[in-house]
């Protein structure tokens, strides 16, 4: 790597004389091309997003990106997604904040289209945070059903939570526990992503500085949970069900070894499958390594190289466990309270028209004293762990007058029956920073007083107060409140904001 000074100059671009001198040079062997992946790492990646499908098409996404001048383009195997001109920050836009969209790698998209899911299967998101593949997994389940997302990481949760929020899902319990330990009281699952952490050397295009932190003790340090986790995602698997494997690293130690050595251990009861990726390049799991000859099987792995997508690199192996295994019985659900509920309900009736369409759409529950859950109507949250929550926190009855949550309005406001103040583009702008302004006398004159659903282009921000004063004051979130750019330019406000939370957290993490 470069001297210390001439690399804080540079802000940390590599060369791809960097890779040569890095330990990932011990893959110049497994690599089909050294030369064009040292120098795809070198290259900064572009943004890549999916469209949201409770919110908005792909077409039409596109479309609206397109006379924002983003440049979306299609990315060739993954129909939702588009790619993004590069240096484009989806979170600080505004159709970001209104959840019609989610910025995703390319290589962690893959990950939950192998996991052939199904409206009706209880599925386990083993490492969930910060949530990308928990969205994915929600929306290929129709958002309806079980789906549980547990993570070790309480902050990493909270992280997931505010995407789940963002994008309206509403068949996710969480839980917070070691996922190598996760109880058998929780019962057995139809499908397990077991997107486990790793050395993340993959995601070197994202984080530069993470090259001089790459050493291959990282993997033996890592490899034992990494084990521990695909066993426990198998023991927690049905017979006949999946468990999907998957890291954001080169290293075979937390890949192909790993594999093989659950594979050695299960004996009959699981078997790789080989997986197919229509129109992405990859190679299959490598049966070599270090003069070490692996079993011939793993060759049904898949490996992403930086090179062969222009993207980050990732593993993935998708295991059966053979329908002879022994099957337990169905979890006992925890009971979800609804007491309470309902002059809340009617509250959002009369103000709001929302009564009839929150019964026939969701279960609505308490959890504390601070408001109420949406819950899909056949969600079944865990006894054992406990969830953390289930489902979306859409309504705050602690405070005076009650008021819908921003992932509340965002899910409920389109079906409002009025209530409602369209903000022009500079408006917008204004109200996700959190300012208060007046908005122009047509408007207040259409607009009745008190809360209000903000929208812009017909979708809806969040919530906002016309006062008697005239002025609106936002209720945008704080901690959202980094989606600010106008126009479609990234970044466009002349005091930068720091991006939301839940995009700081995605930043951080591997995938
Ligand atoms: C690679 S990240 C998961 C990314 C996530 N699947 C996504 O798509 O957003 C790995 C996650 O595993 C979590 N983790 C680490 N050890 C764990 C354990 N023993 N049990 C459960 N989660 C764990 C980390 O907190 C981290 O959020």
């Amino acid at each position: 790597m470069s001297e210390p000074s001439e690399r804080r100059s540079r802000a940390l671009t590599l060369t791809p004389a960097d890779i040569h001198a890095s330990s990932l040079s011990r893959y110049r062997d497994i690599v089909d091309d050294w030369d064009a992946f040292a120098e795809a790492l070198c290259r900064p990646l572009d943004p890549l997003i999916w469209a949201n499908p409770s919110r908005i098409g792909v077409e039409a996404l596109r479309e609206l990106l397109d006379e924002q001048g983003l440049d979306p383009r299609p990315v060739p195997g993954l129909p939702e997604a588009l790619r993004l001109a590069p240096g484009v920050r989806p979170g600080q836009h505004w159709w970001y904040c209104a959840g019609l969209a989610h910025a995703q790698e390319l290589v962690s998209q893959l990950p939950v289209r192998l996991m052939d899911l199904r409206p009706g299967q209880r599925v386990l998101d083993l490492c969930a945070a910060p949530g990308g593949k928990t969205a994915q997994i929600a929306f290929a389940l129709d958002n309806r059903g079980t789906l549980i997302a547990n993570d070790l990481s309480t902050a990493r949760l909270k992280a997931l939570q505010g995407n789940l929020d963002r994008l309206g899902v509403v068949n996710v319990s969480t839980t917070c526990s070691d996922g190598a330990n996760w109880p058998a009281a929780g019962g057995q699952f139809d499908r397990i992503l077991a997107d486990v952490p790793c050395s993340s050397e993959g995601t070197l295009r994202r984080n530069a500085a993470l090259l001089g932190r790459l050493d291959p003790d990282n993997s033996a340090r890592l490899a034992p949970r990494q084990h521990a986790l695909l066993r426990q995602a198998l023991r927690r698997c049905r017979p006949g069900g999946r468990v999907l494997y998957s890291t954001c690293t080169f290293a075979p130690e937390e890949n192909e070894l790993i594999v093989a050595e659950i594979l050695a251990e299960f004996g009959d009861l699981v078997r790789l499958v080989p997986v197919h990726l229509p129109e992405i390049r990859s190679a299959p799991g490598i049966t070599q390594w270090q003069g070490r000859r692996l079993p011939q099987v793993l060759e049904g792995c898949v490996r992403l190289w930086p090179h062969q997508n222009d993207s980050g690199g990732f593993f993935m192996a998708l295991l059966e466990k053979d329908a002879s295994a022994p099957a337990e019985p169905p979890p006992e659900p925890e009971a979800l309270s609804s007491e309470d509920v309902e002059t809340w309900i009617e509250g959002l009736e009369a103000r709001y028209g929302l009564g009839q369409y929150i019964r026939a759409h969701y279960r609505v529950h308490r959890r504390a004293r601070r408001g109420l859950h949406l819950v899909a109507a056949d969600h079944e949250p865990p006894r054992a762990p406990r969830a953390e929550a289930s489902g979306l926190f859409f309504h705050r009855t602690n405070v005076r007058p009650p008021k819908p949550t921003t992932g509340g309005a965002l899910l409920l406001g389109q079906a409002a029956s009025g209530y409602r103040i369209e903000l022009d583009a500079e408006q917008r702008d204004r109200y996700l920073r959190r300012e208060s302004f007046e908005p122009s006398p047509e408007q207040r004159a259409s607009t009745p007083l008190g809360q209000l659903f903000a929208c812009h282009r017909g979708q809806v921000l969040g919530m906002a107060v016309l006062h008697r004063s005239g002025v609106l004051e936002s209720l945008f979130p704080s901690r959202w409140s980094g989606c600010t750019a106008g126009g479609g330019e990234a970044y466009s406000s002349p005091s930068p904001l720091k991006e939301p939370d839940f995009l700081n957290h995605q930043h951080m993490t591997a995938k």
